[in-house]
């Protein structure tokens, strides 16, 4: 084993937070609190028992497997790793400390909620404990006290905490799964022992995409007003752009585990967006011809800022990218939607 000293990732120094960085959440906790979920209790008191079972209780255990030294990855392939590990194991952080937070806040006034909230963040610790137990493979680890301490927290009302993280978790279920199958068929890229655990894992995921469908099938207004079409589109579309703008960033890490990022992209989506034609009222329409090439230009015009941004230039010369991307979002966000057969009323 290479002799190098452990570091442990704080800040990177220069590292700039963006739109496409991996955020910490806060929200409303006293209206979160008052939510009346009796509409549909039992569903909800269904998946809590789900949780309760902790079907992966025993999951994550590191086997002889990981015992393996990791030397062998070149520079370029090891530094793929590590920011691999560490988004990953920031996202599932943030999602540990804002269930975390809603749990302990909510225990009073609504202890079935408080009770769902905390069977996750049970689920996120040991996601986020994995993957920083796994960087310590690679000689570096996540301070996440210090993270926890120095991030800055995004505030989102109840309503778009339910919509993102529906979202997040139904993404994360599809990205999860996907990896697995593809290196299920193709072991001989699967470099790193991670992945063989991404089929239970992902079902934590899904569980919890379930968690906050039930949860949105109480608040009707979430999902049956003409307000609420315009949100699933919005959170459909943000979410879906983040994730392609992020991945094409990241080619190098998708070929290593020998996948196409742009393809591995659009079945995610694809299969996201189906997802949630089982909750929202409205879904994106990605089969539509203008679907995908706009979201390349989306993608162009965040490589040309990213490079405007490398040569120091002003604000001036990144207008003709700022305006390619902006209207490019409008654009998708004005294609028209699919209409789903869900209809929430108060009957359902
Ligand atoms: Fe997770
Ligand atoms: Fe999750």
């Amino acid at each position: 084993m290479v002799a190098t000293t452990k570091k442990t990732i704080e800040n990177k120094p220069g590292a700039k937070e963006t739109l496409l960085t991996p955020r910490f959440y806060t929200t409303n906790f006293k209206e979160l609190s008052a939510l009346d979920i009796s509409s549909n209790r039992e569903e909800i008191e269904a998946i809590v028992e789900e949780f309760r079972i902790d079907y992966n209780r025993d999951h994550f255990i590191r086997d002889k497997e990981f015992l393996n030294t990791w030397d062998f990855f070149d520079e370029k392939t090891r530094n793929i790793f590590i920011e691999f590990l560490e988004r990953s194991c920031t996202a599932e952080f943030s999602g540990f400390l804002l269930y975390k937070e809603i749990s302990r806040n909510l225990k009073k006034e609504n202890p079935l909620l408080a009770e769902g909230f905390s069977f996750m963040s049970r689920d996120e610790a040991r996601h986020a404990g994995f993957l920083n137990k796994a960087m310590s493979d690679f000689n570096v680890s996540l301070d996440l006290g210090f993270l926890t301490k120095t991030r800055k927290y995004t505030f989102f009302a109840p309503k778009f905490i339910f919509y993102a993280t529906y979202l997040s978790e139904k993404i994360g279920y599809w990205r999860y799964i996907t990896i697995y199958r593809h290196l299920e068929k193709n072991p001989n890229f699967r470099v790193y022992p991670i992945f063989r655990f991404f089929e239970s894992w992902c079902q934590d995921e899904n569980r919890h995409g379930d968690f906050f469908a039930a949860v949105m099938k109480s608040q009707k207004p979430l999902l049956n007003t003409y307000e609420s079409r315009l949100w699933s589109k919005f959170f459909l579309l943000s979410v879906f752009a983040t994730m392609y703008l992020n991945d094409l960033q990241r080619t190098d890490f998708y070929s290593t585990i020998g996948l196409d990022a742009k393809q591995f992209d659009i079945h995610v989506i694809r299969k996201t967006n189906q997802s949630s034609g089982t909750l929202f009222p409205v879904i994106l329409d990605v089969d539509h011809p203008e679907f995908f090439p706009l979201l390349e230009d989306c993608h162009q015009a965040n490589v040309e800022l990213i490079l405007l941004e490398k040569e120091n230039s002003n604000f001036l010369q990144k207008i003709p990218s700022y305006f390619k991307m902006v209207t490019s979002l409008f654009k998708l966000y004005f294609l028209p939607a699919i209409e789903t057969k869900y209809s929430w009323t108060e009957r359902n």
